[in-house]
C-alpha cells in the first residue's frame, strides 16, 4: 500500500480508492467507527448555525454530511468531491432542489471568491495532498463573517483512551474495514496511517489560524476521537 501510494501520487490513491469503495462505503464506515459517525457529523451540521444560507460541502463523498446540513435549514448547499463514484451516490440521496453537485477538486475550487456564507469538509482534511491549500480555497469562497467547518478523526489526550482507540484502530479496524467491503477493503488499512500522519485537534487549529481564520474553537468529540473546529473567516 506505501509502495502504491508513493507511485501514483496521493490525489491518484485516493481517488482510486474511493472509487473502489464507493457502494460499501455508507455501510462499512458507520460499522467501523461503531455507529458513532452520524453523532460526529449532525453535531458538525449544527456548527452551521446561522450561517447556513448557502453551504458548500467540500470532499461530500456520498452525501452523509450533505443531507444533515440540509437538515439544519441550509438554504442551499453545494457539495464537491473529486471521486465520481462517489458523487453519483450522493445525487441519489440528495434530490432536494436546494441542493447540488459537481466534481473538483478541494484544493482548485470552481467558484468565485465570497460565493458562499459557510464551508464544511468531513473526514477528508486528512485525505487531500495539500491540507494548507485545502483551507486556503475554504477561506477564499467564503464570505466575511462566514464560518469553516472542519470534522476529523482525532486523538485522544487521556492516555488509557488513546492506548485502547489506537488498538482498535491499528489491529481491529482494518480487518472488520476489509471484511464489510465488498471493493477497496484497503481504504481501512489506510485509514490509521492517514491519521498517524494527521495533525488532528491542535495542529488543525494551527493551521486554520494560518489561513486567516479567527475566533476558532475545537469541540473534541467521544473523548476526542473525533473533533469538530470552527472558524470564523474576518
Ligand atoms: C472519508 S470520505 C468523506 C466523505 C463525506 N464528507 C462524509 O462525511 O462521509 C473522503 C472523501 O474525500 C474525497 N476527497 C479526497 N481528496 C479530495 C480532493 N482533493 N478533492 C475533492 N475530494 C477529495 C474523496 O473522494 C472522498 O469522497
Amino acid at each position: 500500500m506505501q509502495e502504491a501510494f508513493q507511485r501514483s501520487g496521493k490525489a491518484r490513491f485516493i481517488r482510486r480508492m474511493f472509487t473502489e469503495l464507493s457502494e460499501s462505503y455508507d455501510h462499512a464506515s458507520t460499522a467501523v467507527a461503531l455507529k458513532k459517525d452520524g453523532f460526529w457529523r449532525e453535531f458538525a451540521a449544527s456548527q452551521v448555525n446561522g450561517s447556513g444560507e448557502s453551504v458548500l460541502d467540500v470532499a461530500c463523498g456520498t452525501g452523509e454530511l450533505t443531507s444533515l446540513l440540509l437538515r439544519e435549514g441550509a438554504g442551499r448547499v453545494v457539495g464537491v468531491d473529486f471521486c465520481e463514484a462517489m458523487l453519483r451516490r450522493a445525487a441519489l440521496k440528495c434530490r432536494a432542489n436546494s441542493v447540488s453537485f459537481a466534481l473538483a477538486d478541494a484544493e482548485h475550487l470552481p467558484f468565485r471568491d465570497e460565493s458562499f456564507t459557510c464551508a464544511v469538509i468531513g473526514f477528508a482534511l486528512r485525505n487531500v495532498t495539500d491540507m494548507r491549500r485545502t483551507l486556503d480555497e475554504m477561506v477564499r469562497v467564503v464570505r466575511r463573517g462566514g464560518r469553516i467547518i472542519v470534522l476529523d478523526l482525532g486523538k485522544p489526550r487521556l492516555r488509557l483512551l488513546r492506548k485502547l482507540y489506537y488498538c482498535y484502530l491499528y489491529y481491529l479496524l482494518p480487518r472488520i474495514g476489509a471484511l464489510l467491503a465488498r471493493e477497496g477493503g484497503y481504504a481501512y488499512y489506510y485509514l490509521p496511517h492517514s491519521l498517524t500522519h494527521f495533525p488532528a485537534q491542535d495542529g488543525v487549529r494551527d493551521l486554520m489560524r494560518e489561513a486567516g481564520l479567527r475566533n476558532i474553537t475545537v469541540h473534541e468529540l467521544t473523548g476526542g476521537i473525533a473533533a469538530v473546529h470552527v472558524g470564523e473567516r474576518i
